[in-house]
């Protein structure tokens, strides 16, 4: 009998705007909707490989290599039950043919090849690669956006990986979740020209996880009430219409006025959680002055360059092709390695939308 065994990578996104609390902490159901960028090139990505075997003893997982508990109840254990049940209910009970994959246990071996929870959304490929690899390994019909809500019930932020392009995680309204999915914006295609560079101010793994550190503010920010209720709302409809018209000026503004509204929520916590550095206060200061001279009537009178940060100080900055090369010069210039460039291209890991 052949192995029954499937290898299948998923890429991280980053999101302009934020995903930040949870109103239901079991099903990861958000107190937002959010909007994120799917980056479609090798550099971050998590590769899962999945297999099946009946002489497994119990469901295992290794992460680069190393093996991590599956806690009974835990994330990891509800995604691999939750897929599980669709491989009997959509396989096995309509085809009596099938080999009874959901009744062996599954080992799992996952590789990031970036760094793991340090901001660079490891959690949001991480899963959308395991979810992928299941469903791949299960043979299941099913499509991206019903994978995407098993996804989000092992990370808020994986549901979006499992589309590509400009993609919406709408909070939907039901207790079930059922409306808590993934919706594809606009696919890569739409806007080509926009491109992300991934700034790695600091690789190691940051001192608050993102589940710990958005449940404190859940409890305890006011500020995060306003957000959700007032501002979220608005933006999603204003950076969808701004990805469609393909305005980089209003998708910048909006995306970096997000970034900040999430850092402030974050030090509207208590104990408050600091998630960038002087470095990454450094970036913003940078990417503002050169928006400000780009802003100008005389240079055209839009922005250039978005900044944006995740629960990390590692900077992304989108951008749009026209400009990456000059934005490249500019961050080498004012934050300069310890060792020395051929090409400054060699400072970042480079992350295109698009071709
Ligand atoms: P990040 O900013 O990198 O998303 P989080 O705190 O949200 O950080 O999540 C990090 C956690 O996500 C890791 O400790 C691990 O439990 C999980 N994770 C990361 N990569 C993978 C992967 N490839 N497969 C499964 N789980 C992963
Ligand atoms: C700042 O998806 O990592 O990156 O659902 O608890 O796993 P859990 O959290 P996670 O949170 C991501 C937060 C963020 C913003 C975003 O990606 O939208
Ligand atoms: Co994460």
């Amino acid at each position: 009998m052949a192995p029954f065994i499937a290898t299948t990578s998923a890429p991280v996104n980053i999101a302009c705007i934020k995903y930040w609390g949870k109103r239901d902490t079991k099903l990861i159901l958000p107190t937002n909707s959010s909007l994120s960028v799917t980056l479609d090139q090798d550099h971050l990505r998590s590769t899962t490989t999945s297999r099946a075997d009946p002489s497994f003893e119990k469901d295992r997982l290794w992460l680069n290599g190393v093996e991590e508990d599956i806690k009974a109840g835990g994330r990891m254990a509800t995604c691999i039950s939750e897929m599980k049940r669709m491989r009997k209910e959509l396989v096995e009970d309509v085809d009596a043919s099938a080999p009874p994959l959901s009744t062996f246990s599954v080992h799992i071996a996952s590789y990031n090849n970036f760094p793991t929870a340090a901001g660079l959304a490891s959690s949001a490929s991480g899963f959308a690669a395991l979810t992928a690899s299941l469903a791949a390994l299960y043979v299941l019909p099913s499509p991206p956006t019903t994978l995407s809500l098993i996804a989000r019930q092992g990370s808020g932020s994986a549901c979006r990986s499992l589309l590509g392009g400009f993609v919406a995680w709408n909070a939907g309204t039901l207790p079930s979740g059922l409306d808590s999915h993934a919706v594809q914006v606009a696919p890569e295609t739409h806007w080509p020209d926009i491109h992300a560079l991934i700034c790695v101010v600091s690789d190691t793994k940051k001192g608050t996880s993102s589940t710990s550190g958005m449940q404190r503010t859940v409890e305890t920010s006011a500020l995060l009430q306003h957000r959700i209720k007032h501002v979220v709302p608005q933006r999603m409809t204003d950076i969808s219409a701004a990805i469609l018209a393909r305005d980089f000026d209003r998708f910048a503004e909006i995306t970096m006025a997000d970034s900040n509204q999430f850092h402030a929520v974050a030090l509207d916590t208590a104990p408050p959680i600091f998630y960038m550095n002087d470095v990454s206060r450094a970036i913003i200061a940078v990417v503002e002055e050169y928006n400000r001279v780009a802003l100008l009537p005389e240079n055209g009178g839009k922005r250039k360059a978005a900044y944006t940060y995740d629960a990390g100080p590692n900077a992304v900055i989108y951008a749009q092709a026209a400009n990456l090369k000059e934005i490249i010069n500019m961050i080498a210039y004012y934050f300069p390695q310890q060792d020395a460039f051929k090409d400054p291209f060699d400072l970042f890991k480079g992350a295109g939308v698009g071709e």
